[in-house]
């Protein structure tokens, strides 16, 4: 038997191997299926056609929008979304007659709290993305993103910073901006290499929390 919560929701469709674990609130709609070893925290939402690998993890409150394979070595921590279609990757010079399967072969893909990947964006695996960083529908990701970095493009470059709302940041003269929506305050490093939010733990609320 799957290790899971009395109280979440599958479509009768979806496949739930024995050994995966599901948070309580999580709904599961048509045609997924999760691996033995997959992990689901509470209130997360697959979209239709999801897969989860072995040995993935989803924080709370992560929403995978439909059609998407998260393979081993990827991790979501809380709040990330996944637009449709989104490709992630675990081997980087995949070869049909070389095996490469195994975790010792997969490299991973990280994903901090609250990133937000926009539809049909491909993650090259082995980056890491910062927390709240954003990225354009279509992008090819090819390393690393800061925290609140709004990227785009193949391959996709920094276009900007991007609040906790999903806003972009106009920085003045001495390196502050406002979010519009939420009028949370942020900061540029002086290399203007970073951003940090000010008091960020007063303005980002799990809905699970
Ligand atoms: C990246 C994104 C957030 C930028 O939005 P924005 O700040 O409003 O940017 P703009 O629309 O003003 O575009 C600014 C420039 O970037 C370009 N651009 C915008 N998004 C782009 C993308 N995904 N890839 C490449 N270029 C992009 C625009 O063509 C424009 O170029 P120009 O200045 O030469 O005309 C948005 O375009 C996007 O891709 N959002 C993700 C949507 C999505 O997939 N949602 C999934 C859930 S439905």
């Amino acid at each position: 038997m799957a290790d899971l919560a009395a109280d979440f929701y599958a479509h009768p469709s979806a496949v739930l191997d024995a050994g995966c674990r599901v948070g309580a609130g999580s709904r599961i709609w048509h045609f997924c299926h999760l691996a033995a070893g997959a992990v689901l925290g509470e209130n997360c939402s697959l979209g239709q056609n999801v897969f989860v690998a072995d040995g993935v993890t989803l924080g709370r409150n992560v929403k995978v929008q439909n059609n998407v394979s998260l393979y081993s070595g990827v991790v979501c921590e809380d709040d990330v979304f996944l637009g449709p279609s989104v490709v992630f990757t675990n081997v980087k010079n995949p070869r049909s007659a070389v095996p490469r399967r195994g975790a010792g072969h997969y490299q991973p893909t990280y994903l901090e709290r609250g990133v937000s990947i926009g539809a049909n964006a491909t993650l090259v695996c082995g980056v890491h993305l910062g927390r709240y960083a954003l990225v354009g529908a279509g992008s090819v990701v090819t390393g690393d993103v800061p925290a609140f970095a709004l990227m785009y493009g193949n391959p996709a470059r920094q276009h900007g910073w991007v609040s906790t709302h999903g806003h972009r940041l106009a920085f003045d003269a001495a390196g502050l901006a406002t979010c519009p929506e939420s009028g949370a305050a942020y900061e540029l490093s002086a290399t203007k290499k970073s951003v940090t939010a000010v008091n960020e733990a007063l303005i980002v609320s799990n809905s699970n929390s």
